[in-house]
């Protein structure tokens, strides 16, 4: 099957490491890709929020398989265009379609859908920029801080605001209704505030059963014992060891299997990766967010822990026969470090030369921003490298990705040394 993996960060390349080693996939192209992805397949330059070049292309190069790696194009409703098109209604597309990506391109929707399937999560409000005085009132005379304020729509990372006090939560929310994420931001989700310890399950699911993968928690914030502003993640391990059986079982009872019920009820063709932020409140897990696609460190430490044919898992997704797949897990514990360019997650430089990439023998060395050019390996991003590692433990994995990430080198290289601090 000749298969097209959509992106090009970190996240990215994993799957592309982990899609080349499958005999059934006899073709891989990424679109955009990087230079890590390069070694795995054959990049092409496609803009990947632009459904009718994709098409194009899946046509002429008689793709079988789309993998969407991040959650623009599912939002974007590619799963519905290739569906509905003549000459890519059988493609295979790993992602949902473009209501189920709703559960991560609106917080409303998510929230009024875990109200509906009774799902664990903060308690909520939501308001419009045609009625602010309503938010104010809100805040002023009923919320409770800290005060979660979270834009709607799409925002980057960007849209959740942690405010202390009340009146820094008025600011915020007058500008959130006033724009300041554009229309993602003109309905605005007022949320309860939760105290405890986050972390991701991932779940694959052919829109009838579904499979559990291995669990992760990343590193959001880009200073040492998670100081600083967030960034699209500095680290992440697998698994975290807090996350125990008993705590799977709630995870699975509670929220996994609602959620799988309740796509069904809704009738939202969901066949593709659930990403579900969770807090444990005192050993209570609630949900913080749904993303419609995998996460991005969190990827580069869970694919390598999965023992299974990537792509079978894919066909399997595609038939419905999901409910016949046993997951099979590497035992060994996963962490990865992610080298990041000076300034980021602010402004940085591009096209540093990298180098030292041979001597990290004994991890994966997964691309996120990088580019080959003249012959030279370069920087290309913000988050440059993803420095994954194997180990008995997480600190032996962790060990080996520290000794390695300082052994590569680029002018202003950042790393946070310090990942799994809190385990
Ligand atoms: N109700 C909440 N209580 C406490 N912290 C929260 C809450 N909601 C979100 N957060 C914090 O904000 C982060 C970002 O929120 P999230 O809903 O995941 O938005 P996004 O990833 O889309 O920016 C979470 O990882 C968590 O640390
Ligand atoms: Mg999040």
């Amino acid at each position: 099957m000749k298969i097209l993996l959509l992106g090009g960060g970190g996240r990215e390349h994993a799957f592309a490491w982990k899609i080349s080693q499958s005999p059934l996939c006899k073709k891989l192209y990424i679109a955009p890709g990087n230079a890590g992805t390069a070694t795995c397949g054959e990049n092409v330059a496609l803009d990947i929020e632009d459904n009718g070049a994709l098409h194009n292309f899946i046509v002429a190069h008689a793709i079988g398989m789309v993998v969407v790696g991040p959650e623009a194009p599912l939002v974007n409703g590619v799963w519905n265009y290739l569906h509905k098109m003549p000459g890519t209604s059988h493609v295979a597309v790993i992602g949902p379609s473009m209501q189920g990506a709703r559960l991560e391109g609106s917080k409303s929707y998510a929230k009024r859908f875990m109200a509906e399937f009774g799902i664990p999560a903060a308690s909520y409000r939501e308001f419009v920029a045609a009625k602010p005085d309503d938010a104010v009132n809100y805040i002023r005379k009923k919320a409770r801080v800290p005060i979660v304020l979270k834009a709607d729509g799409l925002a980057a990372g960007k849209g959740v605001v942690i405010c202390q006090d009340k009146e820094t939560a008025v600011a915020e929310l007058q500008d959130m209704l006033g724009g300041k994420f554009g229309e993602a931001s003109r309905k605005v989700v007022i949320e309860e505030f939760l105290s405890g310890i986050e972390f991701s399950v991932f779940v694959l699911t052919d829109g009838e059963s579904y499979k559990i993968l291995p669990v992760a928690k990343d590193y959001k914030r880009i200073g040492e014992r998670d100081t600083g502003p967030n960034t699209g993640g500095m680290g992440a391990v697998s698994p975290p060891p807090f996350v125990n059986e008993v705590m799977m079982k709630k995870v699975e009872e509670r929220i996994i299997r609602p959620t799988i019920r309740g796509l069904k009820k809704r009738g939202i063709e969901y066949q593709g990766f659930i990403f579900i932020g969770l807090i444990s409140v005192d050993g209570e897990p609630f949900v913080i967010e749904y993303n419609v696609r995998m996460g991005d460190p969190e990827t580069e430490v869970v694919l390598p822990r999965l023992k299974n044919d990537l792509v079978e898992l894919f066909i399997a997704v595609k038939e419905r026969r999901l409910a016949g797949v046993t997951i099979e897990t590497d035992e060994r514990a996963a962490a990865t470090i992610i080298l990041a360019s000076g300034g980021y997650p602010g402004g940085y430089p591009k096209g540093k030369t990298i180098t030292g990439l041979g001597t990290a023998g004994d991890s994966i060395v997964f691309h996120a921003g990088t580019k080959n050019s003249g012959g030279k390996l370069l920087t290309n991003g913000g988050r440059v490298l993803a420095v994954t590692s194997l180990g008995k433990t997480f600190r032996d994995a962790i060990a080996i990705s520290n000794k390695n990430a300082a052994a590569i080198e680029f002018e202003g290289k950042y790393f946070r040394g310090d990942i799994g601090f809190d385990l």
